[in-house]
Formats: structure tokens, sequence, C-alpha cells
């Protein structure tokens, strides 16, 4: 299925993109638009600006940790959300008080642990994907962490899940959707976790930037055509408030209305 071309997309998006950072902001008068889209994956390797951030704010619980470093010997960890936006997600749920969390694409699962860390004893992360096999990399973390009673791990296509949460009536229960699944479904995963959020709930979206390939599609490139439309409806979006974030590969928050 999709995930392997997503996860070369992912690569080659990120190799493409590479750490350019802020040198129209320290050579302030040349105009430069380069943007600072790097995925940490909490080295912040060659760009100390990153580093600087990282050393100064990661508080990574330990078995979060170790899950990213088991992450990194898989040949697809380009995969693994940045750990500070992951960071960055947590704080946000605890300040909506968030119980119920979609998470739309596990990989490894690096933020649905991340989640759980940050949702009440009772609360719910719902975790989507279509792979045993890289879930299961995630499983034992999520036990080691004490929190797998609040995984809801569910192993079939993400919209498939979506329908069955709305046909067992709880639309407008959940407080946060974290969309990272294949890029095509987007807008499917979007239009569903509004229904699944409650008013005030948040669904932040990964990758709107995709390695700075929406700035010119590629007419038979599907992923970034799919990016770029629903960057273009969520701006126009009446039902919800929204932020598009230059954190890891571009980051779009949606507040429900
Ligand atoms: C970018 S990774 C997710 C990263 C993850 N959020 C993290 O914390 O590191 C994308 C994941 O989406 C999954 N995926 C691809 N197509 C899917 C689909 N139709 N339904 C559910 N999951 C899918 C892939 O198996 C892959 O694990
Ligand atoms: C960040 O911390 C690492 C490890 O302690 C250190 O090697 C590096 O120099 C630090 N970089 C910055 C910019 O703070």
């Amino acid at each position: 299925m999709s995930f392997r071309n997503i996860s070369k997309e992912a690569l080659v998006g990120s190799i493409t993109l590479g750490v350019v950072f802020v040198a129209g902001y320290f050579f302030g008068k040349k105009k430069s638009y380069r943007m600072s889209i790097s995925k940490s994956h909490c080295g912040g390797k060659d760009n100390p600006l990153m580093q600087y951030v990282l050393n100064h704010s990661m508080r990574e619980h330990p078995v979060l940790k170790k899950l990213r470093l088991r992450t990194m010997e898989d040949s697809w960890n380009i995969m693994m959300v940045a750990c500070e936006q992951a960071q960055f997600m947590g704080n946000l749920a605890k300040l909506i008080n968030a119980k119920k969390a979609l998470e739309i694409g596990v990989y490894t699962g690096y933020n649905t642990l991340n989640m759980a860390l940050s949702l009440p004893d009772d609360g719910v992360v719902v975790a989507c994907d279509i792979s045993e096999e890289y879930t299961g990399i995630g499983k034992p973390f999520w036990k080691e962490a004490g929190v797998e009673h609040k995984i809801d791990l569910r192993i079939q296509p993400a919209v498939n899940t979506l329908d069955d949460l709305l046909a067992a009536g709880q639309a407008g229960t959940f407080d946060f959707a974290f969309i990272d699944a294949d890029k095509v479904n987007y807008d499917n995963y979007y239009e569903r976790s509004l229904q699944l959020l409650r008013k005030g709930g948040i669904i932040a979206i990964d990758n709107v930037l995709w390695g700075g390939k929406v700035l010119n599609p590629a007419p038979d490139d599907a992923d970034t055509l799919a990016i770029d439309k629903l960057n273009k409806k969520l701006h126009k979006d009446a039902r919800i408030s929204l932020s598009m974030l230059t954190v890891g590969d571009g980051l779009t928050l949606a507040v429900k209305l």
C-alpha cells in the first residue's frame, strides 16, 4: 500500500530541503524566504540552532527516548514525527484538557506514546494504522511506559476506523486529532476528524509543506497535490480557525469552531 510510497516521498522531500536555515534572518538585508524545515529526531545534527532549541526544551520521557532510538534503527525512520513537535502537541492536548485523541498514522508509535503520556489515566488514543509490523515495534514500549491501557490500536485503513467511530455515535467526543498517514486521504481524514471532534478540539495536520514541494507541485504528484488542495481549502474553511506552523515538515493546527 501507499505507506511505502509515502516514506520514499518523505525521504526525498527531506533530503531535498535538508537543513536550510535562517540565512536570510542573520544576513537580514538579503531577501531570503528559506524555510526552517528540518526533522530533528532529537539530534539537531548539523544545525546548531536546532540543537540549541532541543537542548533547551526537550523533556523526553525515558521510554519515549528508548522508542526513538529503536525507531532510528528502522529503515523508514524518516517517517517518525519530530520529537519537539510531539512535545508541542502533548502540551496542546494538556492545554485543552484532552481526554480522547486520534492518531491517524502510527508508524512505531512515538507520538501515540507521547499522547498517551499526556492524557489523564482514563484518556484514550485511538491509534490508526495498516501495519502490524511498524506498530509492533512500538507496543512493548507502550507497555513499558505503563500506558498501554490508554492506547486503542486499530489495524485497518484509517478511513474505516474513523467511519466505525462515527457509526458508534462518537461524533463530537474527541479533543485532539493528529493526521499523519497517507497524503491522498488527508481530506477524508480531515472531514471525519472534524465530525469526531468537539468544539474547541484541535486537528493537527503534519507535512503540510511536504519538503517545500507545495510551492510547485508536479502535475502527476498526487501526494503534493492532495496536500496543497487541503491547505487551500482550510485557508477559507469557516468551520475552523487555523495556524500553519513551520515546525517539522509544516504543521497546520485547525481549531473546531
Ligand atoms: C508518517 S508515518 C506516521 C508517524 C507517526 N505519527 C509518528 O508518531 O512517528 C505514516 C503511517 O501511516 C500508515 N498508513 C499509510 N496508509 C494508511 C492508511 N490508509 N490507513 C492507516 N494508516 C496508514 C503507515 O503504515 C505509516 O505507519
Ligand atoms: C547541545 O547539547 C549537546 C550534548 O550535550 C552538545 O554537544 C552541543 O554542543 C549542544 N549544542 C548547543 C548549540 O547547545
